[in-house]
């Protein structure tokens, strides 16, 4: 067990990062905080800010001499810095999670291999593989770089073959997925937390509206039948304990006329 007193490391110094880091200092723990950007809201706060790159050998010796445990505020942070750091210092979540979260090729790939419901997609690394995810997915798709995404950046729709080729172009050839646009009756998110010891605690699932992309409401709980919210919060719980997942993670989920996904 890790008493408040001891020192708590969290790469990522945004608002999540913040919020961690507030919560942390008000049970007694002391948070260092490893981010580059010399302004990051949790760096403000912390008992100590290391402003320098994830992969930067130094802060990444201090952070794992001086830490009980590390964590990450988000998804974004480099899979194998936390891989190098777990082999010193528990790490949660793990590195493995965490390399499948930040990769649309990889997460889908999983979710379909171990039997989760997921869009229809293909994955798109060339030209080649471009119009041949076009002719398996059909319009309308959406075209998501494989990294980095979020709010709806590194999304296009397209819905012919010209929209697919400009927007593979505007990604400047990076991975990318293809994906079936659907028709949304509603979406649902499931935030949970589980423990070392594969203990689950699940929030009601949430009920999101999007616009362009970006959340715009949140609506708790969701007003969909018990059954979907029942389905949504097992689906969530058997995903993190598939993943062996420790910390808290929000799992989302689309619903549609034919299928979930
Ligand atoms: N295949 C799809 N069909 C219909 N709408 C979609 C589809 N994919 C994405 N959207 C809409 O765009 C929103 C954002 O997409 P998505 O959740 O894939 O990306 P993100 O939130 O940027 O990244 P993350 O993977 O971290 O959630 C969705 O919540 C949904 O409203
Ligand atoms: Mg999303």
């Amino acid at each position: 067990m890790i008493l408040p007193g001891a020192v708590l490391g969290v790469l990522g110094g945004g608002q999540l990062g913040r919020m961690f880091t507030v919560r942390a200092r008000e049970m007694g723990y002391r948070v260092i905080v490893l981010d580059p950007d010399h302004g990051s809201p949790a760096g403000a706060i912390a008992d100590h800010h290391i402003a320098a790159q994830y992969d930067d050998a130094i802060a990444l010796e201090e952070m794992a001499t001086k830490c009980a445990a590390i964590t990450t505020e988000f998804e974004n942070v480099p899979a194998d810095v936390l891989a190098r750091l777990a082999e010193r210092v528990p790490v949660r979540p793990g590195p493995e999670a965490v390399a499948i979260a930040q990769d649309r090729i990889a997460e889908k790939t999983y979710l379909l291999r171990e039997g989760f419901p997921t869009t229809p997609f293909q994955v798109v690394r060339s030209p080649d593989e471009l119009a041949r995810a076009w002719d398996a997915v059909g319009s309308p798709a959406l075209l998501k770089t494989a990294r980095l995404g979020y709010d709806g950046k590194g999304q296009a729709p397209v819905t012919d073959r010209e929209s697919l080729t400009d927007a593979f172009a505007q990604f400047r050839g990076a991975s990318c997925v293809l994906e079936r646009r659907l028709d949304l009756e509603a979406e649902l998110s499931v935030v949970l937390a589980r423990g070392v010891d594969g203990e689950l605690a699940c929030f009601p699932p949430i009920e999101n509206v999007h616009v362009d992309g970006i959340l715009y409401t949140s609506t708790v709980p969701a007003r969909v039948t018990t059954a979907l919210t029942d389905q949504a919060r097992d689906l969530a719980m058997s995903l993190a304990a598939r993943l062996e997942y420790v910390g808290v993670m929000a799992v989302e989920k689309f619903l549609n006329n034919s299928f979930a996904a």
